[in-house]
């Protein structure tokens, strides 16, 4: 049996990957210790999701260690020795970093550093498959040339249509706190690559959805907002006339991507990793299109100061990804994913907010 380590394991991509590599045999070991409900407050608790997996899974055994324990990281590296990591722990949002520097950093970059050592002492030869995000960028992708429509900004240049491809520079630009600790461990990852030769991955994220979202204000785009209409929430939307556009991934196109690249794994990969056009939408649309389906007004604040380096419109350009990992393919259509987060599996509803967390 093939063995797996997933960090971050009860969070949206983590639990994702828990329950997609157990349903195909593998071995998986998890490692959360449910940082999200310290950094987010009682709607960011996982503990809901890692008792779903407990229940739901086969071959999944979880431990509570923190990726900043150097010592427990190279133990259990050393234990296991897995085929493949799958490394998404993390302080996930741009806009708590600036509250918790330290944390953010020792998270997102330091734990990075610690996983990358493990797996080179322990199974260098295994692919290290890291969640970076698009925030590396910066507000680099700002520059793009915009038109506004009535309900979105677009790329104004027909050359950008596809969006945003990994020769976006990703220096000389404004990042958040979040972004800058995320290209420090996103560098890192590469380094590993190329300077020993391991088989490292950053995926850059767009936005990453599911249902298994612990959604809280400050991270988890459509699940939070999903989350406002069914109960009722006030949503706030930061500047740009909420026509910024994000594009989204389900969590299972971002496990079928770790899959092909332990297929097809090579040395300090870099890929962009998202909805893609067709999976796009603005905060506009996604408003409209959540309240059509529940049935309900959102109250909506608007803030006029957008938040600090936001992207206005951001769409990952996927073509190569869909050129070195041939076979991979977004498999959920963007309103598939509107209707699984309107009205989310009862699994879900286990949230100790009280209602369903996606
Ligand atoms: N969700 C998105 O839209 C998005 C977009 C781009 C990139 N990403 C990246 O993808 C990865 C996964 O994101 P997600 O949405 O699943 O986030 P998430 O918050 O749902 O999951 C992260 C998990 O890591 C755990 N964790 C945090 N600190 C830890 C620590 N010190 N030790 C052990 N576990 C710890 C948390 O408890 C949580 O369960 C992250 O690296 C994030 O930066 C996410």
């Amino acid at each position: 049996m093939k063995r797996v380590l997933v960090t971050g394991s009860s969070g949206l991509i983590g639990s994702e990957a828990v329950a997609f590599f157990d349903a195909r045999g593998w071995e998986v070991h998890g490692v959360d210790n449910n940082m999200r409900r310290d950094f987010f407050g009682p709607d960011g608790d996982t503990t809901w999701n890692l008792e779903r997996l407990r229940r739901t899974t086969r071959h999944f055994t979880h431990h509570p260690i923190d990726v900043r324990h150097r010592d427990a990281v190279l133990a259990i590296v050393a234990t296991l020795q897995p085929a493949l990591i799958v490394h998404a722990a993390a302080q996930p949002s741009h806009d708590l970093a600036k509250d918790r520097p330290f944390d953010d950093f020792d998270v997102n970059a330091g734990g990075t550093l610690n996983l990358l050592e493990a797996a080179r002492r322990h199974c260098p030869d295994s692919p290290f498959c890291f969640m970076s995000t698009n925030k590396v960028y910066g507000d680099a992708p700002n520059e793009k040339p915009l038109r506004e429509l009535a309900t979105r900004w677009d790329y104004a240049d027909p050359a950008d249509h596809d969006g945003i491809d990994e020769s976006c520079r990703v220096d000389a630009c404004l990042h958040s706190l979040f972004g800058a600790s995320k290209l420090a461990a996103d560098v890192m990852v590469q380094e590993y690559g190329r300077y020993f030769g391991m088989p490292t991955v950053c995926f850059r994220g767009g936005c990453l959805t599911g249902p298994n979202h612990s959604g809280a204000e400050l991270h988890g785009f459509l699940s939070y907002l999903a989350r406002a209409v069914r109960e009722g929430r006030t949503y706030r939307v930061y500047g740009y006339g909420g026509k910024q556009v994000r594009d989204n991934i389900h969590s299972v196109d971002v496990c079928a991507a770790f899959l092909a690249f332990y297929e097809k794994p090579r040395p300090a990969a870099v890929y962009n990793l998202g909805g893609g056009r067709a999976n796009s939408v603005s905060m506009l649309e996604t408003i409209a299109r959540f309240e059509d389906l529940i049935g309900r007004r959102l109250a909506v604040e608007y803030v006029e100061t957008p938040r600090v380096g936001d992207h206005v419109c951001y769409i990952s350009d996927l073509s190569r990804l869909r050129a070195e990992l041939p076979g991979w393919e977004i498999t959920r259509p963007l309103d598939d994913i509107f209707h699984e987060l309107a009205s989310p599996p009862a699994a879900v509803a286990l949230h100790p907010a009280g209602g369903r967390a996606s």
